[in-house]
């Protein structure tokens, strides 16, 4: 089976360059992404490519080459159903915030909506793709949704879930190290499959295009984030043990890196991990393993994200530590707000919990980050409801110039580990600080040995 009209479900992070680079490749391919959300569908048509809702590098060129030709964004859900042959569901799938599961499972009231929505609007036979990240044996409920609410047709469901990493969107979907599909091993199944393969073997060699079942396709993407989490956790208990007793944590990740069992990538030290998948899955995989009974499995996997609360915390109390004990009406500097370089992405960002903390003990907050609007940071903290709006903006300054953002202040705390931070006059910064000026690298991304000569007094993640 050719697939000649595709929609996708969702134009996030994810359904936004997926399709795009789909678009790209497969001109003879119309692409339609639909959304509900009308101001996202706006900035993705907008004329101005500097503004598009997702900021990736090299996105606005793939966006560009494909818009209007055979990449379309629309409002008009149903009739880009009605019109695919094979439909991607690209929503949310935040964790829960009430009832049963609530903070643990995944939320998948949106999947479900999708689902509903595409029995009903369908005329004709099509294939379901989940590139949503879902719990193992979504496909079965989203299989009865389908069968029982739609007009008799024949849906075949298939899992595709995506492995890119925000800030390489672009570059991992054109060179991405797998595609995985999972589907019914029945020949309609197959057939399926065999057209998503098709697709993505226009530009992916077909020796990295692997097919599973679809159960082993759903469980691969928790396991994937499960064990890159994992790493970043497990070099972050390293890290604490470093400071303590004079090891240096680089040299530690570099020494055991190099042994090819273990590999040299992921082992970077930093303040913790953020963005919307790693604790989301992980939470969803230990509530999955409670509600089989599996509590060592669930116990194991819930320590990452101990471990990842206890490095932001602890970097938060180091600064207090630092600052006397009291940073009540100190100024402090963040730079950087986003979860990690070259996204605009925020969600679960270690800053937001970083400020919280300090926020507890009365300190003024300033912020720059190169990608992240005030209205972002703003709506970051106001989602914690720790304390009120009014509160939030009266102890938060978001500026846009990182010289600014510095002057006056006791202590600058890398947060995100943009380039640019690297490059700044340190100097410049160092004499329009208060004295004695601290820098905390939460990244290790400065020079430290030159920025002590200046006169910062450097505490290093791990170091
Ligand atoms: N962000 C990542 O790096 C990443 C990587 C791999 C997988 N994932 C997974 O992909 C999924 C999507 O993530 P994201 O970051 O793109 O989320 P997102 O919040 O950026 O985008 C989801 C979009 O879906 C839209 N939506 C929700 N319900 C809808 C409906 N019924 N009809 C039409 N539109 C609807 C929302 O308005 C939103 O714009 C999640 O399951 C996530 O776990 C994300």
């Amino acid at each position: 089976m050719k697939v000649s009209k595709i929609c996708c479900i969702g134009a996030g992070y994810v359904g936004g360059p997926t399709m795009a680079v789909i678009a790209q490749k497969c001109p003879e391919i119309k692409v339609t992404v639909v959304d509900i959300n009308q101001a996202r569908i706006d900035a993705w048509n907008g004329e101005d490519l500097d503004k598009l809702p997702v900021y990736e590098p090299g996105l606005d060129k793939v966006v560009a080459e494909a818009r209007g030709r055979n990449l379309f964004f629309s409002t008009d859900v149903n009739k880009a159903i009605k019109e695919a042959e094979m439909i991607f569901i690209s929503v949310n799938t935040p964790t829960k915030t009430y009832g049963e599961g609530k903070g643990m499972a995944a939320d998948l009231k949106w999947v479900e909506l999708c689902a509903r929505q595409i029995a009903a609007a369908s005329e004709k036979d099509k294939i379901v793709v989940e590139k949503s990240t879902l719990p193992v044996r979504t496909a079965q409920a989203v299989k009865d949704i389908l069968d029982n609410t739609g007009n008799g047709l024949r849906f075949q469901i298939l899992s595709n879930p995506e492995f890119l990493a925000e800030g390489t969107a672009v570059e991992d979907l054109l060179d991405p190290d797998r595609v995985l599909i999972g589907g019914d091993t029945t020949p309609e199944g197959k057939e399926a499959i065999d057209a998503l393969v098709e697709i993505y073997a226009t530009w992916v060699p077909k020796e990295r295009i692997l097919t599973t079942n679809v159960w082993s396709s759903e469980l691969s993407k928790l396991t994937a984030n499960a064990f890159l989490a994992q790493r970043v956790s497990s070099i972050n208990a390293i890290s604490e043990l470093c400071e303590v007793t004079e090891a240096d944590v680089s040299e530690v990740a570099r020494a055991i890196g190099a042994d090819s069992r273990i590999g040299s990538k992921f082992l970077k030290a930093s303040v913790g991990f953020g963005g919307s998948c790693f604790q989301k899955d992980i939470l969803n995989m230990v509530y999955i393993s409670r509600s089989y009974g599996l509590h060592e499995v669930a116990d194991y996997w819930e320590q990452v994200i101990k471990m990842n609360d206890h490095q932001k915390a602890r970097f938060a109390k180091n600064i207090i530590k630092s600052l006397y004990n009291t940073v009540n009406g100190k100024k402090i500097t963040f730079l950087g707000w986003a979860f990690k370089k070259d996204t605009n992405d925020t969600r679960e960002s270690a800053a937001i919990y970083v400020a919280d903390h300090l926020l507890n003990e009365q300190a003024q907050i300033c912020v720059y980050d190169p990608k992240v609007s005030a209205e972002k940071i703003y709506a970051d903290l106001d989602y914690l409801n720790t304390r009120s709006p009014e509160e939030n903006r009266k102890y938060v300054k978001v500026v846009n110039d990182p010289y600014e953002a510095c002057m006056d202040s006791h202590a600058v705390a890398i947060l995100t580990e943009w380039d640019e931070f690297v490059s700044y006059d340190w100097e410049k910064i160092y004499n329009a600080m208060l004295q004695p000026a601290q820098l905390f690298d939460g990244r290790n991304i400065l020079p430290h040995q030159e920025l002590k000569k200046l006169g910062f007094r450097v505490s290093a993640i791990g170091k």
